[in-house]
């Protein structure tokens, strides 16, 4: 008796998560308004190693935004091969993330664009000499100029990186012309992927326009994840923040193995089946978690316009 109450409790739950939720669940727009020029400029840069200390690391060399905008290695190497500390997040879409990074450390794409820079397994270099080497640059030297007073500045290369960072959204997913009434967009699989990823709770940490990247979660609520990273606990010192984690964005997911900070999981289906024992704490039938995957497959967009006269040099 008492185990037929909690199971009808929790179906009552789980179809009111879902229809709350449900509503979360919005496309992408086609485009975000942006300044073009500041775009172009910042184009320019991110594909360009004059930011690294070697001169031959650009955000392209981690973030390919002719593939996933991110690499497919557990850590990719930085500056004299050192070791990152996260797998590279992509940069599609980041322009939704309440916070940037894997533990949300900066508030948004400007707050996140010069920390690679100088970070010393990243790019390793320090702002003064890539302001020098900017300046000594004629073409940047103009390009800064002709868009702001101050010219070359630390302020003014962070806004113009976000601002090309802005024009990378993936819209048309099939997902996302689903939600805007193409019923075909999506097979039987699929929508049962969607129904199973709603009814499941999925979608209780993996919701908004991004799917994801709108809230923090403890990375194993169910079982120690043994993550040896700590999260939001570096930033804030709070113990209930040790293993917190920007819940992460699952658009595109189908193009960005392996997956979590650390990589461990090498394909969706690892990568689901870790979320059923560690976020959810019940096993899933091995049929839902194949639908769930085929669901997760509809949510790879289209590249943007913007990248596609990068040459593949950049890679
Ligand atoms: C050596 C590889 C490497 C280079 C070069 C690099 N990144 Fe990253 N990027 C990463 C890694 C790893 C992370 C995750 C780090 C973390 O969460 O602490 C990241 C995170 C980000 C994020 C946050 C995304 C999210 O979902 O939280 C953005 C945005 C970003 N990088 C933009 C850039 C820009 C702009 C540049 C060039 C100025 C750049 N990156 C250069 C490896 C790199
Ligand atoms: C309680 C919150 C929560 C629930 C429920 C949840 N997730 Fe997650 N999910 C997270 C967090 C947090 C991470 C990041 C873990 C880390 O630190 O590596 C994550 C990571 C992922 C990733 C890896 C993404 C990447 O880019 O590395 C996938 C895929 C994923 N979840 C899918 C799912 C699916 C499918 C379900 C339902 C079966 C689900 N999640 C349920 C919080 C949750």
């Amino acid at each position: 008796m008492l185990q037929k109450s909690s199971f009808v409790l929790l179906l009552f739950v789980s179809v009111l998560s879902s229809v709350i939720f449900a509503a979360e669940l919005v496309p992408l727009p086609t485009s975000l308004k942006v300044d073009a020029k500041k775009v172009q400029l910042g184009k320019k840069l991110f594909l360009d190693p004059i930011l690294s200390k070697d001169k031959k690391f650009s955000c392209m060399t981690c973030h390919n935004l002719l593939h996933n905008g991110a690499d497919n290695s557990a850590y990719t190497k930085g500056i004299d091969e050192k070791k990152g500390h996260f797998n590279v997040p992509t940069v599609y879409n980041a322009v939704y993330n309440f916070r940037q990074f894997w533990d949300g450390r900066a508030k948004n794409l400007k707050e996140q664009a010069l920390n690679p820079i100088i970070n010393p397994v990243e790019m390793g270099n320090s702002m003064p000499v890539v302001l020098r080497d900017l300046k000594k640059n004629k073409e940047y030297s103009a390009l800064f100029e002709a868009l702001y007073d101050d010219g070359i500045t630390e302020d003014n290369l962070a806004e113009v990186l976000a601002e090309f960072e802005k024009a990378l959204i993936t819209p048309n997913s099939p997902f996302d012309r689903y939600l805007n009434g193409d019923i075909n967009a999506l097979n039987k699989y699929e929508i049962e992927g969607y129904r199973l990823f709603k009814t499941k709770g999925c979608i209780s940490c993996h919701n908004g326009i991004n799917i994801g990247a709108n809230l923090y979660n403890k990375f194993g609520i169910y079982k120690d994840a043994d993550s040896e990273e700590l999260g939001r606990y570096n930033t804030t010192h709070r113990e209930e923040d040790k293993y917190v984690f920007k819940v992460p964005s699952l658009r595109n997911v189908a193009l960005t193995a392996p997956y979590m900070h650390d990589g461990r999981a090498k394909t969706l289906e690892d990568a689901v089946n870790i979320m059923t024992k560690y976020q959810l704490g019940r096993p899933m039938k091995k049929d839902d978690l194949l639908h769930i995957v085929e669901f997760l497959n509809t949510l790879t967009g289209e590249l943007p316009e913007i990248v596609k006269d990068i040459d593949v040099q950049h890679q």
